[in-house]
């Protein structure tokens, strides 16, 4: 059996405007890095990675912006992990 991840933490029966950015949402229970035995071992590091990372890019690179139109961005849908084929940036 596979699930579905991305569906999963869109829907709308368990979170309002699945589709909104609100980084101030409560998003305990989410299944980003899946659920049950098989989820995700790097969990902890990934976030970790993400707390540093993040901010220091947008510290060092105050100016870092999309270098295309958004709508140009190209999606990938060909993966359980949604994604851009590229992301064109300038500083
Ligand atoms: C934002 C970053 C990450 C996301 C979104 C993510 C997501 C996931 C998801 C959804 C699964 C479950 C797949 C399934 O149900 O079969 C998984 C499994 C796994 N992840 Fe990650 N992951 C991330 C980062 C990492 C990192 C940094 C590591 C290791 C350094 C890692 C190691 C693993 C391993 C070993 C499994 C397999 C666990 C198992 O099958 O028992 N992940 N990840």
């Amino acid at each position: 059996m596979t699930v579905n991840l991305p569906a999963g933490n869109r829907d709308t029966a368990f979170l309002d405007r699945p589709d909104a950015l609100d980084v101030d949402r409560n998003s305990r229970g989410h299944v980003a890095f899946g659920y049950g035995t098989h989820q995700c071992l790097g969990q902890s590091l990934a976030r970790m990675e993400l707390q540093v990372a993040l901010p220091t890019l947008l510290r060092r690179l105050p100016g870092l912006r999309l270098a295309v139109p958004l709508e140009e961005l190209r999606l990938r849908h060909d993966m359980a992990v949604y994604g851009v084929r590229e992301l064109p940036v300038a500083w």
